[in-house]
């Protein structure tokens, strides 16, 4: 019996599934995952040189974290106490998870919310309670309030990632203030939004806000999560429950010059919405697509019973978008990232071939 324990378990864990990555497609015109090619590769080209002329990788990643964290201080405006940084964001809320929540305390979140979240919580068996969608693709906060009595953790994607909702800044402003227990806001898609909450961290000492240099820095690859949280909790996290070397040398100092460079990404973001207003008006004139609202670098559109069709189509003409299907009442739902003006020509030429 003993000495089956570690099988048990791991096939207990394989039953879990874990967080579905989307099709590789070589070649393809990337519209799958809200990634950013809309900020140029000059960009990308021109940091990694740099911190490759600035980074001696035979030594551990040190001394340069805090000034990492001074230049993210700088660009959120928030005093540098008040910011820690991981792996990722993903890696941020997966720490938040392993060590403060558990069996016994329930999250409040959407339905649907980002996923590696909800895979996470399955894997620490942490109970959950999602408010779904209305049709509308919209969120009720009095929903919310209700339920924050029975909740213990509200998780809520601001942008939501895949529906682009997000609450106006008043709404979710008195949800938190209503809110006893742990709030975490995750601000992955802020930048492409109408607010963020960063300084709300200031007043609201139970608020963890969560970003990232993923979306509208486009550097996905670098892995390059932080929050803003209150001083004691940041001071916990980045001594204790952090990894002692999250970052790499290249990404630290990739991230510095990446901030430096922030005037890049906001040309970028500006753009972005332009093309994301572009890609809403076109395609709701098919009258076979429901287009939902976005506040976010991607478009979910429901394509009904059409919706495989149409998802094969692009993928055989090598243009990849995430298939979801269900969404509550909404069938065929995909969501499509909004990329360079030539990329996003693409796509809606290839829809246009297939329903005009
Ligand atoms: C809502 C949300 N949060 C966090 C992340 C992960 O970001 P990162 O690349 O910083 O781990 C994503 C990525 O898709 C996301 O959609």
């Amino acid at each position: 019996m003993k000495k089956n324990w570690f099988s048990e378990k791991v096939k207990k864990l394989s039953s879990i599934g874990g967080y579905q990555k989307p099709e590789l497609l070589s070649d393809s015109v990337k519209l799958d995952s809200n990634e950013n090619y809309v900020i140029s590769k000059q960009f990308q080209n021109d940091i990694l040189t740099s911190a490759r002329k600035n980074s001696d990788v035979r030594e551990y990643p040190l001394g340069r974290v805090d000034d990492l964290i001074q230049s993210i201080s700088k660009f959120v405006k928030i005093p540098s106490s008040m910011i820690g940084i991981g792996n990722g964001s993903d890696q941020i809320l997966d720490l938040i998870l392993a060590n403060f929540a558990s069996k016994q305390t329930t999250v409040l979140t959407s339905n649907p919310t980002f996923g590696f979240f909800e895979e996470r919580c399955k894997l620490y068996s942490i109970p959950l309670i999602a408010i779904p969608f209305s049709d509308e693709m919209k969120l009720n906060i009095d929903d919310f309030i209700k339920q924050s009595k029975n909740t213990d953790i509200l998780y809520l994607d601001s942008p939501n990632n895949p529906t682009g909702f997000q609450f106006t800044k008043i709404e979710l402003q008195k949800l938190i203030k209503s809110f006893d227990g742990l709030v975490i806001i995750d601000e992955a898609y802020g930048e492409f939004a109408e607010y963020s909450l960063s300084n709300m961290v200031k007043t609201q000492e139970n608020l963890i806000v969560v970003q990232t240099l993923s979306k509208s820095f486009g550097l996905a690859g670098l892995r390059l999560g932080y929050f803003i949280a209150n001083k004691k909790f940041t001071d916990t996290f980045m001594s204790v429950l952090q990894y002692p070397y999250p970052l790499s040398t290249i990404t630290i100092e990739s991230g510095i010059l990446a901030l430096e460079k922030s005037f890049l990404m906001k040309d970028a973001v500006k753009n972005i919405k332009i093309e994301r207003k572009r890609i809403i008006e076109n395609l709701k004139k098919y009258e076979a697509f429901e287009v939902f609202d976005s506040k976010a670098n991607f478009v979910l559109f429901d394509a009904q019973s059409s919706y495989k069709r149409v998802y094969s189509a692009l993928a055989e003409q090598g243009i990849s978008i995430r298939k979801l299907g269900k969404i509550g009442n909404h069938t065929g739902c995909l969501r499509v990232t909004i990329g360079t003006k030539e990329m996003n020509s693409k796509f809606l030429l290839a829809i246009r071939d297939l329903l005009g």
